[in-house]
C-alpha cells in the first residue's frame, strides 16, 4: 500500500518539529515547504539521513514548490510570524492573514480533496480565513489549538497531583487565547473529579496559568513561541485522520449552531477521522461554562470583524 502524504507549510519551529515527529513514525511521506530557498530543502535532507538511525523509510522533501506537495492526504500549515515578547496574538494577525491566504489557495490548487490543518496565529482568525479562502467545507478545514491548551491544564495537574499525566482527562474549549474554557467541571483524575482533589484557589492559578501558557513560553525563550508541544498536538490530530481513529479531540472548527454559536471558528471537541471533522461532539456545559464559552466566542468574531474590515 503506497504510502500517505502530508505536506508541511512552514520549515520553522512548528513546522520542521511536526515533519520530523511524522517522519520519525514513518507512516507518511513529508513534503516540507517554505518561502525561504534552501531552508526546507536543507531540514528535509537532514531528517532524511535520520532515517537510517530513526529506523524510518519514508520520504521526506523540501521546496519552494507547490507543485511537489499535489495529491497530499493531509495538509499542515504552519506559515507566519511567530509571536514575539510583548506581541499579542492579534497583533500578528494581518501579515498572518496574507500568508495564510496565499498558501491555502495553493494549497487547495494542488490538493483539491485534501485535509487542511491550520495552526498559525490568530489560531481561530487563521482557521476561519483558510476555511473561505479554502471553498472547502468545515469538515476539511480546521484549526490546531484545544490538544495543545488542553495538554498544558493536563501537565499542571498531573504535576500539582503527582500523578501520570495518562489519568488526567480534560476539555479546554473556546478561542486559542485567554479566553480559552478550560472545562474544570469536566475534568477528572482517574475518574474523581478535579474540584475533590485540588483547592480552589489551586486550581484557579491552574487554569491562569493554561489561559497564559503560550506566553509564558515566549517570555522564557525571547525569540520564536512554543514548538514541541505544538507540533506534537498536530502530529496527533494527524494520525487520527490518517489512521481513522476518530479519536475525540478538541479542535477549532466551523460551529454552525452547536453550543448556540453560529458561522465561527472555535475550539470544540469533534471527532477526527478519515473525513476530517465527522462530528462535532456536544458537551453539556455548566451556565458559568457556556457564558464563558459565548464571551470567547465574542472575541474570535472582534478579530474576524476586524479582518473582514480590513478585507472591504
Ligand atoms: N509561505 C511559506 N512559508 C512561509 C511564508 C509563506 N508565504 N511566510 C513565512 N513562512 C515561513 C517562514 O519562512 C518560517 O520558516 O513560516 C515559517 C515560520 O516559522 P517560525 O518563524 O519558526 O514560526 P513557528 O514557531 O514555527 O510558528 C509558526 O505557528 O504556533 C504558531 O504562532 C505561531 O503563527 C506561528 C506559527
Amino acid at each position: 500500500m503506497a504510502r500517505k502524504k502530508v505536506t508541511v507549510v512552514g520549515a520553522g519551529n512548528v513546522g520542521a518539529t511536526t515533519a520530523q515527529r511524522i517522519f520519525d513514525r514513518g507512516y507518511a511521506d513529508v513534503v516540507l515547504v517554505d518561502i525561504v530557498e534552501g531552508l526546507p530543502q536543507g531540514k528535509a535532507l537532514d531528517m532524511l539521513e535520520s532515517g537510517p538511525v530513526v529506523g524510518s523509510d519514508a520520504s521526506v522533501i523540501g521546496t519552494n514548490d507547490y507543485a511537489e506537495t499535489a495529491g497530499s492526504d493531509v495538509t499542515v500549515v504552519t506559515s507566519g510570524i511567530a509571536r514575539k515578547p510583548g506581541m499579542s496574538r492579534d497583533d500578528l494577525l494581518y501579515t498572518n492573514m496574507d500568508i495564510v491566504g496565499s498558501v491555502i489557495k495553493q494549497v487547495v490548487e494542488h490538493s483539491p480533496d485534501g485535509i487542511v490543518v491550520t495552526v498559525t496565529n490568530p489560531l481561530d482568525a487563521m482557521t476561519q480565513h483558510a476555511l473561505e479562502v479554502s471553498g472547502k467545507p468545515r469538515e476539511q478545514v480546521f484549526g490546531m489549538a484545544g490538544i495543545l491548551d488542553t495538554a498544558r491544564f493536563r501537565t499542571f495537574l498531573a504535576a500539582e497531583l503527582q500523578v501520570s499525566v495518562q489519568d488526567v482527562h480534560a476539555y479546554v474549549l473556546g478561542g486559542h487565547g485567554d479566553t480559552m474554557v478550560p472545562l474544570v467541571g469536566a475534568t477528572n483524575v482517574g475518574g474523581i473529579p478535579v474540584g475533590d482533589l485540588i483547592p480552589k484557589d489551586r486550581l484557579d492559578a491552574i487554569v491562569k496559568r493554561t489561559q497564559d501558557g503560550g506566553g509564558e513560553i515566549v517570555s522564557l525563550l525571547k525569540t520564536g513561541s512554543a514548538f514541541y508541544a505544538p507540533a506534537a498536538s498536530v502530529a496527533q490530530m494527524v494520525e487520527s485522520i490518517l489512521f481513522d481513529r476518530k479519536q475525540i479531540l478538541p479542535c477549532c472548527v466551523k460551529l454552525q449552531g452547536e453550543y448556540g454559536i453560529e458561522g465561527l471558528c472555535v475550539g470544540v471537541p469533534v471527532k477526527l477521522g478519515a473525513a476530517g471533522v465527522e462530528e462535532v461532539i456536544t458537551l453539556s456545559l455548566t451556565d458559568g461554562e457556556q457564558a464563558a464559552l459565548e464571551r470567547s466566542a465574542d472575541a474570535v468574531r472582534e478579530l474576524i470583524d476586524v479582518m473582514r474590515n480590513r478585507q472591504n
